[in-house]
């Protein structure tokens, strides 16, 4: 099935919140953001500002009728600056005006006054001054001191991988108005919209069932908008709530870039021990997460590294410590992998270590430690059903791997200027909020009269499909025709309390849940026939061409069937609510089921560098990927392609930096690069794995948002092995992104007898 947008994404008509037609007196506000990253406020002067013809209210933390305060995990977050700012780019004024134009010329007349204070930007430099956002997390399995005592090999080393920009191509966005009675009306571009609704409620002072929350869909989330689209949604509602008036905010790219957290940037320090055989007998790493100023969903991203710190490897002692460091730079936040990429570009950093160093392919160190369905990850849960072996097996084989090294090694043989490089990934990622409670949601399904089919669930669609995935379960459970059923706007009013659609478990979750509404529907379709028609219940089934008695078709459509239900008075909606179940974490002792089961996958990557420029190519990407029983192998291979690309990004060429006052330089798409069609790999090739896939997966497909982003990994030793075969001298460094510029120095550095000035 196709995805159901498609359709009006091609012809420009799908409606994002700045497409929302305007009530009358719509007022416009623009964010008045700190020009500083650290320091005490001694002044704020808007009254310039406010003399402006058309500025309607400027506001601050002092106009806040409820808490100042957006802290989803940690209560450490102001919504407007109070008394001191903590990153360049924090709100400190809401600027409201009756067009956007306005507002931005009066924001240019707000004056700030700070006493500046030194800013901290690095991970590392926090941890060093005990600056933590909170406390540490460790994961310990084996016995690591007495494990490094019959190690063969051990190696040490650095790690470290950049931010990333979520780039969706609609920025945060809100529109906010009032009900009839006071109560409010958010329209917001968010992932998480009872997130939104329960700060907002605090914001304001009002109770939830003031709040009603309407997300019809988000031009991108990545992430970005679990919990950043919270401040905007709360800052809209506040300046409707105070002038009574419909308040749009709409950031535009520079504003954003500036304002909103990213991916987080991670150092670490990684301890590898193998035996002679290559097994790796010990783990040890430390991971400095680089948090920005409030703890934002930090913590939770912080568990998920340590989750993933071994990969798809069975390690059988380890002990991995992460900090949550806190820096002035914006909160960062939920990125795609949350944490586990991170995770394990470190673990993969350390066998691309030991591999150089002992002569080795990383590929023979990877393949001999791969988990099996017997092993137990570190933190206690068993991986049954771990499929890493047998894809890359499929894919060594698929993709003629050994070929493929052999034609590598030989066309760098024969070529000076130009080497190619090899590298495979695997990549193993839990599906489950780490949270337990997070592990819910609700669907509500009406059938109407006609037999027409509305759905709501708590899920957002972002792009990733999950609507149509939704039909695709509905359509399926009752036996009706996909174009029967409509997809609602993800509105907090019809189905409450949902968790954020993340963690790639939206159809997961929301799937489940609208699958039990649909088979209670579904019984209570039959029963009514059964009435009807005077037979057993246990004779009737639904069928995409209507009744069947006795595996007979009856010749009584849906829409009679539901009409046979309608006028027996039997209720036509339904709710469903899902939980996942087995799932359990002992937090304090690190071990547990934390989740329903694991996506797996191995990547082949091969590049190719231009030895003289620094630039390279990605020629093709091989992967081989364990879907589950997929349900829709279009929109998933379109997860694989995006994931993979975003990436490729990550690892490559996405770069920000910061002046040493905390001040962000690549805050626009002329400073920061995202990948482009010519930065695509020449070839994706995906082979989904025979394979029956789990139930606790909607319809046995499972997750795909996020897992293939780390296949991207696997291009960044593809072209550091593409530089060794060039510059035998240079000593493998872990340092994404691997851009071209860092490429070329690589290629030079301390190359014997090729000095250069
Ligand atoms: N795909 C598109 N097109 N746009 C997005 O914003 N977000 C990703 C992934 N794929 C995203 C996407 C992230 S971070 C997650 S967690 C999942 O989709 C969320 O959706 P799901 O749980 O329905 O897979
Ligand atoms: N993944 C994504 N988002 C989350 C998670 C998680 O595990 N936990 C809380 N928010
Ligand atoms: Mo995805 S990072 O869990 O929104």
């Amino acid at each position: 099935m196709k995805n159901i947008d498609s359709i009006s994404h091609v012809k420009g008509r799908s409606v994002y919140v700045d497409d929302i037609p305007e009530r009358a007196g719509t007022l416009h506000a623009v964010v008045f953001h700190s020009p500083c990253a650290h320091g005490i406020i001694k002044g704020l002067d808007v009254s310039e500002a406010l003399n402006n013809n058309g500025v309607h209210a400027i506001l601050t933390a002092s106009d806040i009728p409820g808490e100042n305060q957006i802290g989803g995990v940690i209560p450490d977050e102001p919504l407007f600056a109070d008394g001191k700012v903590e990153f360049a780019g924090q709100p400190v004024a809401l600027v409201v005006a009756s067009d956007e134009a306005t507002a931005r010329k009066a924001r240019r007349l707000i004056k700030i006054e700070v006493e500046e204070l030194e800013a901290v930007t690095g991970a590392r430099e926090a941890y060093k001054k005990s600056m933590f956002l909170s406390p540490p997390g460790i994961f310990i399995s084996g016995d690591i001191e007495k494990a490094w005592r019959e190690c063969e090999y051990i190696f040490e080393g650095q790690c470290e991988s950049g931010g990333q920009e979520h780039l969706y191509i609609e920025g945060q966005a809100s529109y906010a108005y009032l009900n009839e009675d006071g109560a409010i009306r958010i329209i917001s571009s968010t992932q998480g919209p009872t997130h939104v609704q329960k700060t907002a409620a605090a914001v304001l002072g009002l109770p939830m069932h003031r709040i009603e929350v309407d997300v019809t869909r988000l031009g991108g989330g990545f992430g970005g908008k679990e919990d950043q689209a919270t401040p905007y949604a709360c800052m809209a509602a506040l300046a409707a709530m105070r002038l009574k008036k419909a308040v749009k905010i709409v950031l535009h790219r520079l504003d954003d870039m500036i304002m909103t957290g990213k991916r987080h940037p991670y150092s670490a320090d990684y301890k590898i021990g193998l035996s002679a055989g290559l097994k790796i007998i010990a783990y040890q790493a430390r991971l400095y997460q680089n948090g920005g100023a409030a703890a934002d969903l930090s913590p939770a991203i912080l568990d998920r590294s340590l989750f993933h710190s071994t990969n798809a490897y069975y390690i059988p002692n380890t002990e991995v410590t992460a900090y949550s460091c806190k820096t002035n730079l914006p909160p960062n936040t939920a990125f795609r992998g949350f944490g586990g990429p991170q995770a394990m570009f470190v673990i993969e950093s350390a066998i691309a270590r030991a591999a150089h160093e002992l002569k080795t392919e990383a590929r023979t160190i990877q393949e001999r430690n791969f988990l099996s369905s017997k092993d137990h990850f570190q933190y206690g849960q068993k991986a049954a059903g771990a499929s890493i072996r047998k894809c890359y097996k499929l894919a060594a084989k698929e993709f003629q791997i050994e070929r493929l090294s052999k034609e590598v090694r030989e066309f760098n043989s024969k070529n000076g200027l130009r080497k190619k490089g090899i590298a495979m990934m695997p990549v193993c990622f839990g599906i489950s909020f780490t949270s337990k409670h997070m592990n819910q949601a609700r669907a509500l399904v009406h059938i109407y009269q006609d037999g027409s089919v509305g759905v709501s669930t708590g899920a957002v669609e972002m792009g990733q499909g999950v609507n149509t995935k939704i039909v695709q379960v509905v359509a399926k459970t009752l036996a009706v025709d996909p174009g029967l059923v409509r997809i609602e706007t993800t509105n907090t009013t019809r189905v409450s309390n949902t968790s954020p659609t993340a963690a790639s478990s939206g159809a997961d979750l929301n799937g489940k849940a609208a699958q039990i509404a649909c088979s209670r529907l579904a019984s209570r379709l039959k029963r009514a026939a059964a009435n009807k028609l005077g037979k057993e219940i246990r004779d009737i089934e639904l069928s995409g061409k209507g009744i069947r008695i006795n595996g007979k078709s009856a010749g009584i459509s849906w829409k009679e069937a539901v009409k046979y239900a309608y006028m027996q008075r039997i209720c036509l909606s339904e709710q469903g609510h899902y939980s996942t179940p087995g799932i359990d974490f002992n937090r304090s002792i690190s071990k547990g089921q934390p989740f329903a089961y694991h996506v797996y996958g191995a990547a082949i990557v091969t590049v190719n560098v231009d030895c003289i420029r620094g630039t390279y190519e990605v020629e093709r990407v091989n992967i081989v990927h364990d879907f589950g029983n997929c349900m829709n192998t279009l929109i998933d291979m379109g997860q694989v392609e995006g994931a993979l690309m975003q990436g490729i990004g990550w690892m490559t060429m996405e770069e920000f930096s910061w002046d040493k006052n905390g001040h962000i330089l690549s805050k626009s798409l002329s400073t920061y690069k995202v990948p482009d069609i010519y930065s695509a790999p020449g070839e994706v090739n995906c082979i989904p794995l025979p394979s029956k896939g789990p139930a606790k997966a909607i319809l046995k497909s499972k997750a795909v948002g996020e897992p293939p982003l780390m296949y991207g990994i696997g291009v960044y030793f593809a072209l550091q092995n593409a530089i060794i075969s060039f510059n035998p001298s240079y000593r493998p460094d872990f340092n994404a992104p691997l851009t071209p510029e860092k490429v070329l120095m690589r290629l030079y550095s301390s190359r014997p007898g090729k000095k250069r000035s």
